[in-house]
């Protein structure tokens, strides 16, 4: 499958809608549980284009060639003040795509422009993962990150039982 990786920009509102809402009805791990509407979305997509430009936010999304779909994204997050040598990052890959290599490359993407963007200030790059995640744990262990704590009851889950997070981290 043909990819473009690449920025999100001002008219992805309807597909980064349709993006972010298979993966809520997936009800995969994912801090979001409600449906998302067009309104709170276009507002979500002009924060994170106008975070880009200020560079707050790298953000790679990627698009499928042939349809044109939104199929994943990865951002890193940069903290602030007596943070501001950590970012944060997320990432996610549509159902159909995810074991593809899709992961591995958004976050190739998104690490050498922030390299470029932000070099030696930032030092960490800090993610949390739900306990029960263990595909996505494996995946940012080959990426090098390690869990370095666990916080208690951090996530209700599906079934309406509470889980923990693992916080993982890697040097930047
Ligand atoms: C975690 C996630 C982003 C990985 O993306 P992906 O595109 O499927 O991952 P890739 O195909 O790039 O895989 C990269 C590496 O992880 C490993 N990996 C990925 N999925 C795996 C699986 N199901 N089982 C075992 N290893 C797996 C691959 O073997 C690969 O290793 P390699 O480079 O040595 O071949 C994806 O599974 C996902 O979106 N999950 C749902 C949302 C989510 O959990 N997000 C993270 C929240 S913290």
């Amino acid at each position: 499958m043909d990819l473009i990786i690449r920025e999100p920009v001002l008219s992805d509102v309807e597909k980064m809608l349709n993006y972010i809402n298979e993966l809520i009805t997936e009800r995969t791990y994912i801090l979001l549980d409600k449906i998302q509407d067009i309104d709170s979305e276009r507002e979500w997509v002009r924060r994170r284009v106008e975070d880009i430009e200020n560079k707050k936010v790298v953000h790679f999304v990627a698009e499928d060639k042939k349809s044109g779909k939104i199929v994943g994204g990865c951002d890193f997050l940069r903290k602030e003040f007596r943070e501001s040598h950590i970012v944060e990052m997320g990432i996610s890959v549509l159902k159909d795509y995810r074991g593809k290599g899709i992961g591995k490359r958004l976050f190739n993407r998104c690490y050498s422009a922030s390299k470029e963007l932000w070099g030696d200030d930032v030092k960490f790059i800090r993610l949390k993962v739900f306990e029960n995640n263990q595909i996505a744990i494996n995946f940012y262990r080959k990426l090098g990150f390690e869990v370095v704590a666990k916080l208690p009851n951090a996530i209700k889950w599906n079934d309406g039982k509470l889980i923990g997070c693992y916080v993982m981290m890697r040097e930047f």
